[in-house]
């Protein structure tokens, strides 16, 4: 039997959380759902951002639905003690080197975007962001060096590691419209020169596919300038966490902004971690308010990516699509004069009820 191991984490993340395991409850009614601590509910609990358990947890079940880490109180604590260790040590430990961040302009959401909707509207890229290696997990100091306090983060990448989410990404855009942007700083970096020339190489292996490389700070203009023209982007680890944010609020809101990280090609459902890129957001944690929609989303690509179930995937997915397009909308959808924000709950209760008339002609069929 199918089970997700469910890790709600800090801010948000319960909230936006249980509103995704409501709609994948609905979805596939045979999937079991276990609960683990991580961050800073697991510090508080178990003193520790992953235990032991929640470790377990995850490697007894098909996939991961993730909601969110971090909080207050922890800036001077070395990183390993952080509540942010826990996701990126459950992204390390297993294996998930490619993360999928789709940034697509919803219709109904035109009005969001930060840009005119004209410019906007049909944007639909996915960036393939490389999830554990550079410059977040390569060794880091804070010491002293000849009286002066120095700090470091290194960027290592080895030739495999970009291989393989290059390949990732080139098997991505193959499904899609055929246009890979390869994002660096080659005229840097040396990681950059090695990323680049790997990526080339890899190439040949999909001639199908238009491959542009393009310099990382050129990028997040580009994005900007004519967000259309991106179709699949694959870049570094902390190159992929910034762009990622910067297509998302173009897209509208990090509301919707879903994620899937993953540890083998993505045409072979696997194991997989599911998270809203959004964050913790402690302004608004607590208040029922947070737009589920990215969960959600995220629950999709559960569905799609780990349980190889298309179907339930392609129907969250319309269900999603139609209540942005026509409401309840959450607060960060909302334009001046429109009708009070909706509630997390709410926008959940509407998601839901979109599903189920087909769950009801399935169960009877
Ligand atoms: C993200 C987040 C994480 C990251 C943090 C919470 C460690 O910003 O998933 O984008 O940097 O990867
Ligand atoms: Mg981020």
């Amino acid at each position: 039997m199918t089970q997700i191991a469910v890790l709600p984490g800090d801010g948000i993340g319960p909230e936006v959380t249980a509103a995704a395991v409501r709609v994948l409850r609905a979805v596939l009614p045979s999937c079991s759902f276990v609960e683990a601590p991580v961050g800073a509910a697991a510090i508080a609990s178990h003193g520790t951002p992953l235990p032991e358990e929640t470790l377990a947890a995850a490697r007894a079940s098909d996939a991961i639905l993730f909601g969110a880490v971090g909080g207050p109180g922890f800036d001077d604590r070395a990183p390993a003690l952080r509540p942010e260790a826990a996701i990126l040590g459950l992204r390390k430990i297993f294996g998930l080197y490619a993360n999928i961040r789709p940034a697509r302009a919803f219709a109904g959401l035109e009005a969001c975007s930060p840009l005119r909707a004209e410019r906007v509207r049909g944007m639909d890229l996915i960036i393939v962001r490389e999830l554990t290696g550079g410059l977040y997990f390569g060794p880091k100091s804070l010491e002293p060096e000849d009286g002066v306090m120095t700090a470091r983060d290194t960027l290592v990448y080895r030739d495999f590691e970009i291989e393989r989410v290059a390949r990732f990404a080139f098997t991505v855009a193959r499904g899609r419209r055929k246009h890979l942007t390869s994002v660096d700083k080659n005229n840097v970096m040396i990681s950059s020169q090695l990323w680049r020339r790997v990526v080339s190489a890899v190439a040949f292996d999909y001639p199908d596919v238009t491959l542009e490389h393009m310099l990382a700070d050129n990028a997040a203009m580009q994005l900007v300038r004519d967000p259309r023209a991106f179709d699949v982007v694959v870049t570094e680890n902390m190159f992929g966490d910034i762009l990622s944010d910067e297509a998302a609020m173009i897209a509208g809101t990090i509301g919707t902004a879903s994620s899937a990280s993953l540890g083998a090609d993505p045409q072979t459902p696997s194991f997989g971690l599911y998270e809203p890129i959004s964050g913790t957001a402690p302004d608004i944690a607590g208040k029922n308010v947070a737009n589920p929609a990215a969960a959600i989303l995220s629950a999709a690509l559960l569905a799609r990516f780990s349980l190889g179930d298309e179907a339930a995937a392609a129907r969250i997915e319309a269900a999603v699509a139609h209540v942005l397009e026509h409401g309840p909308r959450t607060a960060d959808l909302q334009a001046a004069g429109d009708a009070p924000a909706a509630t997390t709950t709410a926008v959940a209760d509407a998601i839901v009820a979109q599903l189920t008339p087909l769950a009801a002609s399935s169960a009877r069929g």
